[in-house]
């Protein structure tokens, strides 16, 4: 058996430790979990991509498949039940026979009717109905239980870490070629297919769909258009694209200045590389997140006074407004089965921890501590709908507008690595992925 098998197995026998203990605590003798099913676009019959519900996806490295079900019993080995009827229309899913699959007991079915036992005090969790749960003589989705599995989707195995980092070397492949696209000329949707080529994937099995933003479009967060066409004049491109690796979500940013870009732009992104570099040293148990976030915040600050963007002070501009107009998104997320993954809103007894009123976009509020991945994706844009009301403000005298306009056109900048924390600091996925490509 391969090291990955080892680390496989010991992945899936921890979660049957934490679920037995779970569920022996609420009283649940068994608990179903629903992969879910794909919905059809409505009054039509095509589906868009399917990916299964994240808790299956921690037991079952398989999401793609749908109408199937995992039986867990606290001291039993987990019960799979993969749907596969008879289909001359599609490829029915197979019977995995990878080491992994040795920790299942595995039917395959063509029925979608979840599996029966003689348990007495049942959960099911997924999606589904009260219908369907009343049907099971199971309780649906109950709030603490799902909490405690969100939480405990925070810290990652020593699998999950092999595989995100794998999903890294993937990804980190796409970026290369979109970067070669890019220099070459290309428009946004070649610079799409050219990541797609090289980071073997097809869109459908992509983990979020790819930003690829050349010029002002790299001002649009979650830029969502593929322009047939290659513009004029490259000034700017952002990538933010990823990969999935056996369930687990690679996030990567890169942000390249082009020809056309003014040489305060190509300095702006030379400063983001150190910032971001600076705020990845800092990760490290017990480093408050929101703490790190607010400093990501004066660091910009002082970067766009630096450059002459601004000329207020940096306490003015933070508490002014001016650095969450230029940067409106958060400092990073919890990573893993899903891109923005769940739990990093909750402390260890399960209350939740909302996000400072001046940071609503932040989704990950706790302290970092060892097993957690997250990203750490600085930011800096041009985002007229943001920066338009500070022309009207009292700090607007403070802002050099004719260098906001000059910036304009490269959109912005953003810079996202992966990052796991160690019991004594962390380690850069991106950067160790780097290394091996
Ligand atoms: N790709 C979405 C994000 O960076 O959060
Ligand atoms: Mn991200
Ligand atoms: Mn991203």
């Amino acid at each position: 058996m391969s090291e990955r098998d080892t680390l496989h197995l010991a992945h899936l026998e921890a979660l049957q430790h934490a679920y037995s203990a779970l569920l022996e605590a609420a009283g649940i003798d068994a608990l179903w979990i629903y992969s879910g099913a794909p919905m059809s676009h409505h009054g039509d019959d095509q589906y868009p991509a399917f990916r299964a519900y994240g808790h299956f996806v921690h037991w079952v490295p398989m999401a793609e498949l749908s109408h199937s079900w995992l039986l867990i019993r606290p001291a039993q080995p987990p019960l799979l039940q993969i749907h596969a009827p008879d289909d001359f229309w599609h490829l029915p899913a197979q019977r995995p026979d990878a080491a992994w699959s040795r920790a299942f007991e595995i039917r395959l079915s063509d029925d979608a009717a979840p599996p029966d036992c003689s348990a007495t005090h049942r959960a099911v969790i997924g999606d589904l109905d009260a219908q369907q749960a009343g049907a099971m003589g199971a309780t649906l989705n109950p709030p603490a239980l799902l909490d405690a599995l969100d939480r405990g989707r925070l810290h990652k195995s020593a699998h999950e870490v092999a595989c995100l980092r794998d999903a890294n070397r993937q990804a980190l492949a796409g970026h290369a070629a979109a970067r070669q696209a890019f220099e070459a000329g290309a428009g946004e949707l070649d610079i799409h297919l050219a990541y797609l080529v090289a980071s073997r994937q097809r869109e459908s099995a992509l983990p979020y769909d790819s930003i690829v933003g050349l010029n002002h479009h790299a001002g649009v967060l979650h830029y969502q258009h593929y322009d047939l066409e290659a513009p004029q004049q490259r000034h700017a491109l952002l990538v933010d694209a990823g990969h999935r690796e056996r369930g687990y979500c690679a996030d990567i940013t890169r942000t390249w200045a082009g020809p056309a870009a003014p040489d305060v732009f190509a300095s702006l992104l030379e400063a983001m590389q150190t910032l971001q570099r600076e705020l990845i040293s800092a990760c490290a148990p017990g480093v408050a997140f929101v703490e790190l976030h607010q400093r990501m915040h004066y660091a910009l600050a002082a970067m766009l006074i630096e450059h002459g963007v601004i000329r207020c002070s940096i306490e003015a501009a933070v508490t002014g407004g001016i650095t969450r107009a230029f940067c409106p998104h958060g400092l990073g997320h919890s990573l893993g089965i899903q891109v923005h993954d769940v739990g990093g809103k909750q402390n260890d007894a399960g209350r939740p921890l909302p996000s400072p009123a001046t940071d609503p976009a932040l989704r990950l509020t706790r302290p970092l501590s060892p097993g957690m991945v997250v990203t750490i994706e600085p930011g800096c844009y041009v985002i007229p709908m943001l920066l338009e009301p500070l022309r009207s403000g009292g700090l607007a005298a403070q802002i050099d507008w004719s260098l906001v306009e000059q910036l304009a056109p490269c959109g912005g900048i953003r810079l996202e690595d992966n990052i796991v924390i160690t019991d004594t600091g962390h380690h850069n996925l991106t950067a160790l992925a780097q290394q091996e490509t």
